[in-house]
């Protein structure tokens, strides 16, 4: 005999059936979504608009360095990262003051660029000022040297472009210490690795320090993003491949203090 009681059964059977299956569906389609492989924006892309740029990209690539230029990816940067975008100071863990210095548009806009006028530009105000309770870096680090604070200035009156080049001779043969391996590590590593500051308790300052990691592996390591050693420069692009040459070639010479 039949009752009317079966048929809400049936329904919540179907119900519970079509939950069942869409939930099979959505599964499958989510975990196919899982294996699509992801799609990378390409770093190298090159931007053919010379003022502004993307904060973390390469900058405007140019084939050549003009040598009246002042590039920002491969001057700049590197020298605000190792000076002030470091471990306790303006890194993006860090952001003392709320101001972070780690790529071009945080540069731009925390240091308050004016391009073509680095006089009403807050960061190059910070690195020129005399009062030691507001000069950038503060103490015990030592103000930047007047050559760097140079380059800063004339990259602002340049147009503050986040721009780039590569050098496209590099003659390693004659390489010395004193004027191809030192000034590298000056401009882009020693901000982190000096005597006040030994990141990692590595002090970069001086033949005989920089010895020490040129004999262990672990300069040519860091430089080359080799397995095992933490990439340098922290934070900053990867030194050119003529920058990397010239340090390879005097340690293979014995890593000289000439
Ligand atoms: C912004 C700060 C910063 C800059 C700039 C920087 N370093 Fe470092 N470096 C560190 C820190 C921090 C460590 C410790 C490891 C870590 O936390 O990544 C370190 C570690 C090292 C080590 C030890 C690596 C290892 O695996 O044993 C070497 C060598 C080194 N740095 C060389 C350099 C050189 C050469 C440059 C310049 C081309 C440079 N660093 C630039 C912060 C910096």
């Amino acid at each position: 005999m039949k009752t009317k009681s079966k048929r809400p059964a049936v329904s919540i059977d179907l119900l519970m059936l079509s939950l069942v299956f869409l939930l099979t569906l959505l599964l499958l389609f989510t975990t196919s979504c899982k294996h699509e492989p992801q799609i990378l924006p390409d770093k190298t892309t090159m931007t053919d608009n010379g003022s502004s740029g993307n904060g973390n990209g390469n900058g405007n690539q140019v084939s050549t360095c003009d040598p009246d230029s002042i590039y920002f990816q491969k001057t700049i940067l590197p020298l605000l990262v190792s000076s002030c975008a470091k471990s306790g100071c303006h890194d993006a863990l860090s952001h003392e003051d709320g101001i972070v210095l780690d790529n071009y548009q945080n540069i731009m806009n925390h240091g308050d660029i004016r391009p073509g006028n680095p006089g009403s530009s807050d960061l190059y105000e910070v690195i020129t000022e005399n009062d030691p309770d507001k000069i950038m870096p503060p103490p015990p680090f030592s103000a930047l040297a007047q050559s760097d604070i140079d380059l800063i200035a004339a990259w602002i009156s340049q147009g503050a472009n986040n721009n780039n080049c590569s050098d496209g001779n590099c003659d390693s043969s004659n390489v010395t210490f004193s004027s191809g391996v030192n000034p590298i590590l000056q401009s882009k590593c020693i901000g982190c690795h000096n005597n006040n500051l030994a990141s990692g308790q590595v002090n970069l300052f001086g033949h005989a320090n920089v010895n020490i990691y040129a004999q262990s592996g672990s300069l040519l390591g860091s430089i080359t993003h080799a397995n095992g050693y933490f990439p340098m420069p922290k934070g900053s692009p990867m030194l050119s491949d003529c920058e990397i040459a010239l340090v390879r070639t005097w340690i293979r010479n014995g890593a000289p203090n000439n």
